[in-house]
């Protein structure tokens, strides 16, 4: 983790919670953090609810003034019609979305979404000043044919066709095999992915966007092991899924420095 890259702690609570619930989540994780006196410094915390808790977590965060962005978990590559059930990024940058996850992987394997639908999404959400949140990675069988870099090293070039290196993107690395395994990668091969995303995000984007662009670890993150994947130098934060949905564990995530010392 580099130091001019703030660590980003992303909750992706996938199809949990409805907005009642949502608020009392986000009301609970901004008590933990208040408690521990988190500085928004030493990591920013976003939250990636279902998009009918949006609203619902808006006025909260807009309300108490609370240190905690959030994000839709996709978005449309139209900016409006006859989608039938897709949200547009204008909807999402209206209601205060500071990112977007696109190309999580259950999307591409569940809904079939291509590279090129995941390229054509990132240059929707960044046309309304939404961050996205990209996603990459490799199955256990790519990693065995291939290795663990090919396959997301693919996925972000083709994702990032088109990009204008002037806007914001944040690429997290999750490997199929270690999404809600329990078996997290290892450090190490977080590392060697992160430092071969960075190689293609100088290429395409230039070597300051590259220093500057945030790359997470994503699988099976848990705050027993997140010191260990922010003690690298291309990982620069964690996008979390089971463990986001426990108040308690997610705030230990986000204070990662304290409670391991790192
Ligand atoms: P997990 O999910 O933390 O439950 O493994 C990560 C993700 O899908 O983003």
């Amino acid at each position: 983790m580099a130091v001019n890259r703030t660590p980003f702690i992303a909750g992706n609570w996938k199809m949990n919670l409805d907005h009642l619930q949502a608020i009392a989540l986000v009301q609970k994780l901004a008590f933990a953090l208040a408690e521990a006196k988190h500085d928004p410094a030493d990591a920013e915390v976003a939250v990636f609810p279902p998009f009918t808790d949006l609203r619902s977590v808006q006025t909260l965060v807009d309300a108490d003034r609370l240190p905690i962005a959030y994000g839709g978990q996709d978005v449309s590559s139209h900016d409006s019609g006859a989608y039938t059930g897709e949200i547009s990024g204008a909807f999402l940058a209206k209601l205060g979305a500071r990112y977007v996850i696109i190309g999580h992987s259950e999307r591409r394997t569940l809904h079939a979404e291509s590279d090129e639908l995941v390229n054509a999404k990132v240059l929707a959400a960044q046309k309304h000043g939404i961050v996205p949140v990209l996603c990459v990675g490799e199955t256990a069988e790519d990693l065995e044919a291939h290795g663990a870099s090919a396959v997301p090293v693919a996925q972000l070039r083709r994702a990032l066709e088109g990009v204008d290196p002037a806007k914001e993107i944040v690429v997290a690395y999750e490997p199929v095999w270690a999404i809600g395994s329990g078996q997290a990668a290892t450090p190490e091969q977080a590392q060697q992915v992160g430092a071969a995303l960075r190689a293609v995000l100088a290429e395409v984007l230039g070597p300051d966007v590259a220093a500057s662009t945030r790359i997470l670890y994503g699988g099976s993150v848990k705050s027993s092991n997140i010191a260990s994947f922010l003690r690298e130098p291309d990982v620069d934060g964690a996008l979390v899924g089971g463990a986001s949905l426990d108040v308690d564990e997610f705030s230990a995530i986000v204070r990662f420095k304290k409670h391991v010392g790192a």
